[in-house]
């Protein structure tokens, strides 16, 4: 059977010290559900690579990932990167290779993305460009850098894409599809690869990471960074971090994944349990029921998304 348990194995490392000792490349892994990626990785043995647009964000994480890497005996390296470039996604994987030439990279993750894009109708070609650029040819261009080197090389490893809920769902707005492309480019990518390297994709509800804001990393070719005015509030930035899952959960949840060998990682929130799995059933039963598409409402997901109520003042209360 083809979702067997026999097969399901063909998609696990059901030891992960088989990881241990080699090189996590994490886009985006300077901040958010990347910065937990690489916590992660370091406790499983693995250096991290943390490969990110945002020049200080990457300065900081390496500082706050230092202690941990030395207990552990791995390297952070942090590394510039816009994963919509392919000439920087190739230069990333060189730079990977001479740092470390003894380690073969053991797991990618594609996790580097954006939000926005707006919807259907008011879309500019730009905000296409951007959105997909990051979210779909960013996983694209770091797949294509590194799994055949993974492959040639002949080690163990895993290759992890962070999608959404929103990819799993009726899609909606650029964003919508780009993360339905990015579980696609994964469905693909594992029958592809046979079994050599394991694969899952990452769909959680809300994080609390500073996805609302991905703006402030928008390339210049995609019309450049826009930042919220001073002192102004974003309340549903400050509702994602209040409200959101804490990234080390995501974190756990791929390690876990990796280990029994999960393709799909609905990482639900504790808030709204189950949420994730009820978009991907409805979407599935309008699909197989001649049904029309339609996302099922969420109490949690309204909350988070309300910009008429002032920032929540403090925690989850
Ligand atoms: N936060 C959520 O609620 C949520 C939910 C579902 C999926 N996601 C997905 O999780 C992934 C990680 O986002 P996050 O929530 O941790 O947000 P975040 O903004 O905290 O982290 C994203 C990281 O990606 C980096 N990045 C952005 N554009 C890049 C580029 N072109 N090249 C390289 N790095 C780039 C950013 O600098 C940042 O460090 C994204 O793919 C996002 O779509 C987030």
């Amino acid at each position: 059977m083809a979702d067997g348990v026999g097969a399901r194995a063909r998609n696990a490392h059901s030891d992960l010290g088989a990881l241990a000792g080699g090189v996590a490349v994490i886009t985006g892994g300077a901040s958010g559900i990347g910065f937990g990626l690489a916590e992660r990785a370091i406790a499983g043995g693995l250096s991290p690579v943390l490969a990110d647009i945002e020049g200080a964000a990457i300065v900081e994480a390496e500082a706050r990932l230092a202690d941990a890497a030395s207990a552990a005996g791995v390297e952070v390296f942090g590394h510039p990167v816009d994963v919509s470039s392919e000439a920087e996604v190739l230069g990333l994987e060189a730079a990977v290779a001479e740092r470390f030439p003894d380690r073969p990279v053991s797991l990618l993750c594609c996790n580097a993305g954006v939000g926005g894009g707006g919807p259907i109708l008011r879309a500019r070609d730009i905000d296409w460009d951007f959105v997909l650029g990051v979210n779909v040819k960013g996983v694209a261009n770091c797949v294509r850098a590194f799994v055949p080197k993974m492959l040639e090389r002949g080690a163990p490893g895993s290759v992890v894409a962070t999608s959404s809920q929103d990819g799993l769902c009726a899609a909606q707005g650029v964003y919508g599809v780009s993360k339905h492309a990015c579980v696609a480019l994964c469905e693909a990518l594992f029958q592809e690869l046979g079994g050599r390297l394991t694969v899952h994709v990452l769909c959680p509800n809300v994080v609390a990471t500073n996805i609302i804001t991905s703006e402030r990393n928008r390339p210049e070719r995609f019309g450049g960074p826009r930042r919220p005015a001073e002192g102004r509030a974003n309340p549903v930035a400050e509702r994602f971090k209040a409200f959101g899952m804490p990234p080390s959960r995501c974190a756990e949840l791929v390690f876990d994944a990796i280990r029994t060998g999960t393709f799909y990682i609905m990482a639900e929130s504790e808030d709204d349990p189950g949420y994730v799995r009820l978009e991907a059933e409805t979407r599935m039963k309008a699909i197989l029921e001649d049904g029309l598409p339609y996302r099922p409402r969420s109490e949690f997901i309204a909350k988070v998304f309300d910009f008429r109520s002032p920032p929540p003042s403090r925690g989850k209360s």
